[in-house]
C-alpha cells in the first residue's frame, strides 16, 4: 500500500494571468493565490502565517509577497518567512502545467 497523491486540481488557464497577476481560487477547499511571475506559476495559501491576513492584496516583490497587514514577507517558491512578524512559512502547492492549465494540489 503506497501513500494515495492527492488529486491535482485544475486552478487556471495559462492565458487567463498576465505576468504580474494573481487570482483568488480554492484548491482543496482552501483559499489560495495563484500568481503569474513570467511564465512560472505559483499557487500558495491565501493565509498569513502571523496573524490570519489575507495576503490577496500584497504587494509582490522579487518573487515574494508582503502581506498587506504587518508586512511579513513569503518566498513563492517556498512559503519561507523572508522576515518578520512572521516565523511560519504559508503553503506552497504543489503545481503542474499541462492542457494549457495551471493545476495543483496540497
Ligand atoms: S497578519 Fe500578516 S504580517 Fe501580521
Amino acid at each position: 500500500m503506497g501513500m494515495k497523491r492527492p488529486v491535482m486540481e485544475r486552478v487556471i488557464g495559462t492565458s487567463e494571468l498576465k505576468s504580474g497577476e494573481r487570482r483568488s481560487v480554492f484548491v482543496d477547499d482552501i483559499p489560495a493565490l495563484v500568481i503569474r511571475i513570467e511564465d512560472q506559476y505559483f499557487v500558495v495559501e491565501d493565509v498569513c502565517t502571523h496573524d490570519g491576513q489575507p495576503l490577496t492584496n500584497g504587494v509582490i516583490q522579487d518573487c515574494a509577497i508582503v502581506c498587506p497587514r504587518h508586512s511579513a514577507k513569503f518566498d513563492l517558491k517556498t512559503g519561507k518567512a523572508l522576515c518578520m512578524p512572521a516565523t511560519e512559512a504559508i503553503k506552497v502547492f504543489r503545481t503542474e502545467i499541462r492542457d494549457g492549465a495551471v493545476w495543483a494540489s496540497p
